[in-house]
Formats: C-alpha cells, sequence, structure tokens
C-alpha cells in the first residue's frame, strides 16, 4: 500500500455524476479521472474549450465514462445557468459539484490594481458561490440530494503575505461551506472543503514561483514530510469526500498538506533547524544546574 495508489474500492461513484469547475487540467483533471475509474461520468467546466475536449477524451478512453465539456467562465453567471440547465439534461444524475477552478498570482499588495483583487475574487468567490447556488437550486427542485466539494487552502484561515486576494477569497469560500452545509441539510446537500498544501500543477507553479523564484522559496524545506503532494492522494481524499462513504462528514474541511501550516505556525519551529549537538549541550547544562 502506498500514497500514490488508488484508495476506495471500484464502482464507489458508480451511478452518480460530477461536475468539476477546471476540470480541464491540473488537480481538476485528476481528480475528474479519478472519480471516472470508480464509476462516475462527468461534466467539466473551464474556459479554454480545447483543452477540456482533450481531458474528456483521456478520460473517457480511461474509464468508459460519459465526459460532458461546458466551455465557461465561471465569472459569467448566465452562462454558468445555461450550463447546469443543459448538464442537468444531459447528465439526469448529476449530484456532485467541486469548486476547483481557481485564479491566482503573486504579488505586493500595494501594487495590485483594483482589477487584479476583482479577477481572483471574481473566479474564487464568487464562482464557487454561482456554481455552489445554481446546482443547488436544480438539485431542490428535482428533489435531488447534492454534495459540493470546494478546494480551498491552508490560508484560508491564516492568511498569507503576497496572495491576498487569493486568501480573502478562500476564506469566504470556507465560510460559504460551514453556512450552506448546516442551512441546506433540510435538502440533504451536504458541503465540505480540502485545504491542499503544494501538490505540483503548471497552472499554480507557473503564477506562484514566477521568474527565479523557486530557487528563493522552495515550499518542499517548510513541509514536515519532506515532498509535495500526490495527485493521486488528493484525489483518493476528494473522491472518499464526494462519495456516500463520508455520508456524516458535513461542513468540514479537511487539510493535506504534510503538516506544513503547522509548522508555519508553531512558536518554536524555528528550532527545527537546530544540530543535535545543541540538545546535548543544553541537556547537560540543564543537568548541571537541577543537580546543584
Ligand atoms: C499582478 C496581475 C497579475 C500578476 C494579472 N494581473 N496577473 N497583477 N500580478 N501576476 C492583473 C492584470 O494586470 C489585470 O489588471 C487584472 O489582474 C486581470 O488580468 P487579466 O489577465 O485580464 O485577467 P484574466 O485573463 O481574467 O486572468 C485571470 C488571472 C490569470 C487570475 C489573472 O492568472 C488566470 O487565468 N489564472 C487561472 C489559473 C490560475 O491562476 N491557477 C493558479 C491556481 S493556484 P489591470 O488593472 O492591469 O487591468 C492556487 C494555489 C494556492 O490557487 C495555494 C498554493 C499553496
Ligand atoms: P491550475 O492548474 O491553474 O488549474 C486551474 C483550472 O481552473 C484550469 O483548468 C483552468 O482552466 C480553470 N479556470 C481558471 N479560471 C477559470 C475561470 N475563470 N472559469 C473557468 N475555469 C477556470 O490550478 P491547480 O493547481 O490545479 O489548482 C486547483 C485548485 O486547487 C484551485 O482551487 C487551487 O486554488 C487549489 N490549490 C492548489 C494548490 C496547488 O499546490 N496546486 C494548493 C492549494 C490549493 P482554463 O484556464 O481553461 O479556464
Amino acid at each position: 500500500m502506498s500514497y500514490k495508489e488508488e484508495m476506495l474500492q471500484p464502482g464507489a461513484l458508480k451511478g452518480k455524476a460530477a461536475m468539476i469547475t477546471g476540470g480541464g487540467s491540473g488537480l481538476g483533471k485528476s481528480m475528474g479521472r479519478y472519480f471516472a475509474k470508480l464509476g462516475a461520468d462527468l461534466a467539466i467546466i473551464g474556459r479554454n474549450e480545447e483543452k477540456l475536449e482533450k481531458a474528456a477524451k483521456e478520460i473517457e478512453a480511461e474509464s468508459g465514462q460519459k465526459v460532458y465539456c461546458y466551455p465557461a467562465d465561471v465569472r459569467d453567471y448566465e452562462r454558468l445557468s445555461e450550463v447546469v440547465e443543459q448538464a442537468g439534461k444531459d447528465l439526469p444524475h448529476l449530484s456532485i459539484l467541486v469548486n476547483n477552478a481557481a485564479g491566482n498570482f503573486i504579488s505586493p499588495s500595494e501594487r495590485l490594481s483594483h482589477r487584479a483583487f476583482d479577477a481572483v475574487v471574481d473566479i474564487v468567490l464568487k464562482g464557487s458561490f454561482y456554481m455552489t447556488q445554481l446546482l443547488a437550486k436544480h438539485w431542490i427542485a428535482e428533489k435531488m440530494a447534492g454534495t459540493v466539494l470546494s478546494i480551498t487552502t491552508t490560508y484560508a484561515w491564516t492568511g498569507s503575505p503576497y496572495v491576498v486576494p487569493s486568501a480573502c477569497a478562500k476564506a469566504g469560500v470556507l465560510a460559504m461551506t460551514r453556512s450552506l452545509a448546516v442551512e441546506w441539510s433540510k435538502y440533504k446537500i451536504r458541503l465540505n472543503a480540502i485545504a491542499p498544501g503544494p501538490f505540483p500543477t503548471e497552472g499554480a507553479w507557473s503564477r506562484l514561483m514566477p521568474g527565479g523564484l523557486a530557487e528563493k522559496f522552495d515550499p518542499k524545506k517548510i513541509i514536515p514530510v519532506g515532498r509535495y503532494g500526490e495527485h493521486q492522494e488528493l484525489a483518493n481524499l476528494a473522491a472518499y469526500l464526494v462519495s456516500d462513504y463520508s455520508a456524516f462528514i458535513n461542513g468540514e474541511v479537511v487539510t493535506i498538506d504534510g503538516g506544513e501550516w503547522l509548522q508555519g505556525a508553531g512558536e518554536f519551529s524555528p528550532l527545527l533547524d537546530l544540530p543535535e549537538v545543541y540538545w546535548d549541550q543544553l541537556e547537560a547544562q540543564v543537568k548541571r544546574s537541577r543537580n546543584k
């Protein structure tokens, strides 16, 4: 057994269909690929139609499941309304939403234009609310149970310099998740979130570590387990959280970051760099003073 392996039993999502925003690449594609392997049909959303079609072909060929592509910008409420209406017809068993699409970049906050702030908040926070509300209205009208999984980050609660629009937006998504988990349980709609640490993707790496930044800042060095996340381990967690196995988990955020944020938060974490010989000396000194 290894964290790189598929975890759920075959057929765990059989008979279900999942809509994934940003399902054409990165973590969205990895989650979709695994959901399809577990028996789910898919509806994938993104701005680039070619990218969506390519991912759909690959996943259909691997899994034999149906993958519908809906080119859309999650900032465009009217277009999303059309998508949800069409997807409800194409996939009457659509009962899972994954809010995964995101916009982000690294920048000192005093240099941001108001349009830069808007771009990220509109994609992450407003896009997630639009999708969630549109799908929920569909499920409520059809008297269907549904489940929503939103991909946030650990700095949703700690905040982080240089990614303020993203931190604000992800904090909002977490608040939405917890609020609606309570409000919509009467409709049998369940909402949860995942807060990943660094999982290499072209999209995230190009925007968060542009230029030579990767040499100055290697996130691996601040992760206690000493490595990045593997896409399959995130896909395993996501599949569990959208499956019926997690039916009693509602309004929760599961962190999957190798202990990264806790290490950053620990008062004495900087001492982790001290050599063992320092602790030997300290222990001897303490013993001497206690024996006086
Ligand atoms: C400062 C920037 C900028 C940058 C864009 N802007 N990039 N400002 N630094 N690097 C400004 C622009 O100048 C413009 O403002 C405004 O933002 C909108 O820019 P557009 O290019 O017109 O926006 P758009 O084409 O809509 O693209 C949205 C985007 C882009 C967010 C800017 O990066 C994108 O499409 N991203 C999608 C994928 C993505 O970001 N993936 C990373 C997710 S990783 P002005 O004033 O000039 O008009 C992630 C991980 C988190 O979330 C945790 C990691 C551990
Ligand atoms: P990514 O590779 O950049 O993928 C983002 C996806 O979202 C792309 O498929 C993109 O497709 C789509 N997208 C972006 N803007 C959109 C818009 N306006 N409308 C519709 N679709 C849009 O990012 P990722 O690394 O896979 O991240 C996925 C999720 O995990 C995000 O929520 C991110 O914040 C979160 N996360 C990632 C990491 C990490 O280390 N990778 C860590 C913590 C959290 P188009 O460009 O074709 O639209």
